[in-house]
Parts: structure tokens; C-alpha cells; sequence
């Protein structure tokens, strides 16, 4: 994830306000990743705390030669959200039979910047970057290739960032667009220790915390608004109940924020949910696809911590 600054201010300006003016007041996640915000959550990554990034490099790492027997030859891979990644190039090092690798991305420019280094790294692979927000329909280039084998690969657990409900929609739809016999692998965090969870996203630098804020510095430079970072504090707690970690801004006083020409009341104490990641037990997450996908494969990490699922369509 990195630059998203290509999306409609118009649409941004929006999704905004209409999360602003619900009871409880909330604001999309994917407005954390500005470029500020996709270069913080890269420092997060490299947290000690913050486990999900290093326990699904070491799944990868560990289990490489299966996966990419899985994975198998002449395959089409298809990435959902970034592809700039460590990951990405640990998979398209060791897939050296992949033809076709599809970059699917909101952010135009930076998917266009990936593609271009990606295309002189690996030149035998036939790399086509699709320009959409895979959280809605969207479609499949139709290339050479479009008879083989399809895979999906959603790794970092960003399938935790929407509700089961949108998660569903989210794989019906993956599934709707992906051929007969394709398949999917994806990375997703597992229920474990609270203490564990909740330090993942209160980490002693305060960069999740920097993080969380500048959603707020991100809608200023936007649109034409003036929160006050400082009036507003970092707040994340694991949700039992929902099985998910959520992040909020509490407001430190009873304050007015404008949004182009909305008005914000906050009371203090009052706050914004800005996101939510779901955990998962294995079970769980076998239910959650149940409907489209089964499951071919589970690999975890040493701890438990993380696991990443092979799965094929039904
Ligand atoms: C990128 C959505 C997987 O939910 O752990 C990190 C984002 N938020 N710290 C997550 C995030 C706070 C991250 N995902």
C-alpha cells in the first residue's frame, strides 16, 4: 500500500462526511494510506510488536517450495492491493514458471511505478496491472494467458480490515471474476492472547499511533478541513465480542472541526472509529469461505500467531 492520492476527492469528500455525521462517527481505513500514511504503516511493519509481517514472511520463507507447488506452472497470479512488496518479490523469485502477474490497485500512479520496475526485473513474465478498487466488481484483463490457471494472492491479513459480511462479498465476488478451478492464497491473523493483540496496535514508539492520526492530517491536506491532530488521542483495544481489534480517535475536548461546509461537533471523550481487524480462528475462517472456496492447505507459523490458506473454489 502506498499512495492513494489518485482517488476523487469528490468521493473522498463524501465517504467522509457521511461517516462523520453517524451516531457513532467513523472514517474509512483505506484513507489511512496517503503517502505519509503508506510510509508509517511500513514502519509499523517493522515494529517488534506489531507480529503479522514477520510471522507471514516466515510462513512464506519456511514453506516456499510448497507453496509454489501449489501454486504450480504457467500459472496467471493475480495480487490484490499492493505488489511492491518483499513478498511480491519473494513469490515471483521462486515462481519461475508464472506467465502472467496482474497488479490490482486503487492508486493509478502507484501501480504504474511498481509495474515499471516489476517489467525490467522480470522480463519473462507478461505483467498487466489492473487499475481498480477490488473491494467492488471488477474485471479480468483477457490475455494469452486467460485459459490458465488462475491464483489469487491476498496476503497481510487485509481481509481482516472488512467485516465478515463485506468479507463474503468481497470472496463472492473474487470468485465470480476468477475462472473454474482457480485459487487463492491468503494471508490471515489468527485469534491469540489479548495482551498480544492489543500490544500489536499500542506500540511503545507510538508509530500506530502516528499512523491512526494522520487519517485526520490526510483529510486536511485533501479536502478542506481543520482537525486539530493534537485534540485528538490514539485509542485500540481488542473487541471479544466482535472478534476484532478496533482503532479510534477520542477527542481530548468538546470541540467543532469543519469539513468543507460541514460542521463536526465532537463532546470530549467522543470518538472516531477508524478501523477494524478481525482475527480468526482456523475453524472460523474455514466457515467464512465455506461458500465459494475450500480448503487445500493451512500453514501457521512457529507461534501460531498467523496462518495462510490455500484455497480452491468450489
Ligand atoms: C494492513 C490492514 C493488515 O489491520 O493490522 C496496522 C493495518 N492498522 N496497524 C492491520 C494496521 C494498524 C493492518 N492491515
Amino acid at each position: 500500500m502506498e499512495d492513494f492520492s489518485s482517488v476523487d476527492d469528490n468521493l473522498m469528500q463524501k465517504e467522509v462526511a457521511e461517516g462523520l455525521s453517524k451516531s457513532q462517527k467513523q472514517l474509512p481505513s483505506k484513507y489511512f494510506y496517503d503517502e505519509k500514511g503508506s510510509d508509517l504503516f511500513e514502519q509499523i511493519t517493522r515494529l517488534d510488536e506489531y507480529y503479522l509481517t514477520r510471522c507471514e514472511k516466515e510462513i512464506l520463507q519456511k514453506n516456499i517450495k510448497e507453496i509454489a507447488d501449489y501454486i504450480g506452472s504457467d500459472v496467471m497470479l493475480i495480487e490484490l492491493g499492493s505488489g511492491s512488496s518483499y513478498k511480491t518479490r519473494f513469490l515471483l523469485e521462486e515462481l519461475s514458471y508464472l506467465s502472467t502477474y496482474i497488479p490490482v490497485d486503487i492508486s493509478e500512479e502507484f501501480l504504474l511505478k511498481t509495474v515499471n520496475r516489476l517489467r525490467l526485473e522480470y522480463p519473462k513474465i507478461s505483467i498487466i496491472p489492473v487499475f481498480a478498487d477490488y473491494t467492488s466488481r471488477f474485471e479480468l484483463p483477457i490475455t494469452e494467458g486467460s485459459r490458465q490457471n488462475q491464483v489469487v494472492f491476498f496476503p497481510g491479513s487485509t481481509i481482516g480490515n472488512f467485516d465478515p459480511q463485506e468479507a463474503q462479498e468481497l470472496l463472492r465476488n473474487i470468485a465470480g471474476i476468477t475462472g473454474e478451478n482457480s485459487e487463492m492464497l491468503i494471508g490471515v491473523d489468527l485469534k491469540k492472547e489479548i495482551d498480544v493483540l492489543e500490544s500489536a496496535y499500542n506500540d511503545q514508539q507510538g508509530v500506530t499511533a502516528q499512523f491512526n492520526k494522520n487519517i485526520l492530517a490526510h483529510i486536511n491536506r485533501q479536502l478542506d478541513a481543520n482537525f486539530e491532530i493534537e485534540k485528538f488521542r490514539h485509542k485500540a483495544f481488542y473487541n471479544e465480542g466482535a472478534g476484532r481489534i478496533e482503532m479510534h480517535l477520542v477527542s481530548t475536548d468538546k470541540q467543532m472541526v469543519s469539513v468543507g461546509d460541514h460542521e463536526i461537533g465532537f463532546e470530549e471523550g467522543e470518538s472516531i472509529h477508524t478501523e477494524n481487524s478481525y482475527k480468526y480462528s482456523l475453524e472460523e475462517f474455514e466457515e467464512l469461505v465455506a461458500d465459494w472456496y475450500s480448503i487445500e492447505k493451512v500453514w501457521t507459523d512457529e507461534k501460531n500467531y498467523f496462518s495462510m490458506h490455500y484455497l480452491k473454489k468450489k
